[in-house]
């Protein structure tokens, strides 16, 4: 499938949505922190290997003047995130301003994953071959674990 490494992108989104909602109605503070840390050992490596193979790709896309456009949006969003993260391991994991940090990291994170899902994933789709969204797939994997 030409287009698998659009769907390993999207079905990694679908579990960081699941660890998000997780993390919202642990029972326990040790089971929140738990989800929490597994949200951080999943998104760190996507993100990572998304800024250098897709959106490093569509940066350098040419031929289409949105593409370049999207990945620069996606790259702002992945700053945002991390910002999240690092407002987050500035607070109290117990405290009521952790989880409405992150509540609205989770929104921001969806709403980014989603846009992705919408825009990015069909231009890349549309303008690369075959070939090159195997070498993506492949290069992602080298990334997350680099
Ligand atoms: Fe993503």
């Amino acid at each position: 499938m030409h287009d698998s490494i659009l769907n390993t992108l999207s079905v990694e989104h679908e579990h960081l949505f699941y660890l998000m909602r997780e993390v919202e109605n642990a029972p326990s503070i040790y089971q929140r922190n738990d989800f929490y840390n597994q949200i951080k050992n999943e998104i760190v490596p996507h993100m990572r290997g998304e800024e250098l193979t897709i959106y490093e790709k569509l940066r350098h896309d040419i031929a289409d003047k949105k593409a370049l456009e999207l990945s620069q949006a996606s790259d702002r969003d992945h700053h945002k995130i991390r910002e999240y993260m690092q407002k987050l391991e500035l607070l109290a994991l117990e405290s009521d301003e952790w989880m409405s940090t992150f509540k609205q990291f989770r929104r921001f994170t969806e709403d980014h994953c989603r846009a992705e899902e919408k825009d990015l994933f069909p231009t890349a789709k549309d303008d690369f071959s075959e070939v090159e969204l195997e070498e993506i797939a492949y290069e992602f994997e080298e990334a997350k674990h680099h």
